[in-house]
């Protein structure tokens, strides 16, 4: 019998399978559904990217701080008030700004957008900076061989192999505003992403907006709701692992995470409780009652984390350093020093691995049954179309239809 570790990378060639099968229908969405995905859900800035990056081990997604630039927020308010943006003359001066801050800080350059007046600039240009999960990223890691270069590539661009993960942030913040368009601030189509390299676990995650709870200024009322409904969308599914991420410094009690993981999944069974920024927390309080379980019981043992700073990240900090900091913390912490072992990312990354194959492992046969269903729909509806005889639409049916069959062949074995 076959790893389970190859067992995931399997389970990852499915899904990218069912994408293509979901064209053709809601077939390939039932399949899609049947197996295991883990979703990040939080508020804003509590960390979800970060956490994401620490469990894949690279940068690659864009970051920032809705703390430690609140000071340049109020100064870019202030002055985008006193200012008259009017005049085209001062809107296109204001475009270059906007492009010249967006490399070096897209935050504050999203700040700084959503404080303009004048609804043409708005319009032409808010989703050129709103770059960040407007549109679910489904992240698939691949472990590859120990020594093998590391690369990313999209579903939207096939065969492209991405090495610079620069890139790869850009091309997300490409790939969501060429869907999100002029008029929408947020998609459910997913972004697919994969990464492949001998440094992670093998995973699916998913990377959703952060939960909302006003709409600021430039964004329609309705975002607070459409991004919870979006996030419920996916939680809500049973194949769903929820990662439930909740900032140590602020009461665990009204975390947006553990709201919508209860709403969703009330015996605690697919929730991972994460808390994040422990080294900010006021001197003389901790979390401890939290991670043993005893203030919101989950089913699953709570994970503590301690992610790079926002200092550290103007610092360039690196994610070996990060990780070496993170487990110093935890081993020399008098509060948690006696929890050092079940703490930090590569635990997190270690558990949540071990889960998906337990589940994988007990999905098998049911999907084994949604395969030989879509095999037999597909047969029907070639069938009735008749067999290809050139590149149609009868042809990829084809190619999909043998696709399964493999996969069957491969599951079933795996069964034995
Ligand atoms: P997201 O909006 O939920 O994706 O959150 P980010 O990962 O972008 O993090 C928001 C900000 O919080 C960034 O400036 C991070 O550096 C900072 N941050 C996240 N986690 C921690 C942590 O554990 N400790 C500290 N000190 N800062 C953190
Ligand atoms: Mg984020
Ligand atoms: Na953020």
């Amino acid at each position: 019998m076959a790893t389970m570790t190859s067992l995931i990378g399997l389970i990852n060639k499915i899904q990218r399978a069912c994408t293509v099968l979901g064209d053709y229908g809601g077939e390939g969405l039932s399949l899609w559904e049947a197996l295991p995905s883990v979703a990040v859900v939080g508020g804003q800035s509590s960390g979800k990217s970060s956490v994401l990056e620490s469990v894949v081990g690279r940068d690659f997604l864009p970051r920032g701080s809705g703390d430690s630039y609140s000071l340049s927020y109020h100064l870019l308010l202030s002055f985008a008030t006193l200012r008259d943006l009017s005049s085209n003359v001062v809107h296109e001066a204001v475009l270059l700004i906007y492009i010249y801050i967006y490399y070096k800080k897209w935050r504050l350059a999203e700040y700084w957008l959503l404080t303009v007046k004048s609804k043409t600039i708005k319009q032409k240009w808010s989703l050129f900076f709103s770059i960040v999960t407007r549109r679910p990223l489904v992240l698939q890691l691949h472990k590859t061989d120990n020594g093998t270069q590391e690369y990313a590539e999209f579903l939207h661009l096939p065969r492209k192999r991405f090495t610079d993960f620069a890139a790869v942030r850009k091309e997300i913040a490409d790939e969501t505003d060429r869907i999100t368009g002029k008029t929408k601030q947020i998609s459910n189509i997913p972004i697919h992403l994969s990464i492949y390299s001998p440094n992670v676990v093998n995973l699916t995650l998913i990377d959703l907006p952060g939960l909302t709870k006003v709409a600021v200024e430039g964004q329609q009322e309705s975002i607070v709701q459409d991004i919870e409904n979006m996030v419920r969308s996916y939680v809500e599914k049973p194949n769903c692992i929820i990662l439930a991420i909740s900032p140590a410094n602020q009461d665990i009690a009204t975390s947006d995470a553990i709201k919508i993981a209860r709403e969703v999944d009330p015996s605690g069974e697919r929730t991972f409780g994460v808390v994040t920024k422990l080294d900010l927390m006021d001197k003389g309080t901790n979390a401890v009652d939290v991670l043993e379980g005893r203030q919101y019981r989950l089913q699953h043992p709570w994970v503590g984390i301690v992610n790079r700073s926002q200092a550290d990240i103007n610092r360039n900090v690196d994610m070996i350093a990060a990780r070496r900091k993170e487990r110093e913390y935890f081993e020399t912490s008098p509060e948690y020093g006696h929890l050092a072992h079940k703490m930090g990312s590569e635990y997190l990354a270690k558990l949540l691995s071990q889960h998906l194959e337990q589940v994988i492992r007990q999905k098998i046969p049911s999907i084994i049954a949604l395969i030989n269903k879509t095999i037999d729909e597909l047969n029907a509806e070639l069938d009735r179309i008749g067999r290809p005889i050139a590149v149609d639409s009868g042809a990829q049916l084809y190619t999909i239809l043998e696709m399964c069959r493999a996969f069957d062949k491969v599951f079933k074995e795996h069964l034995e």
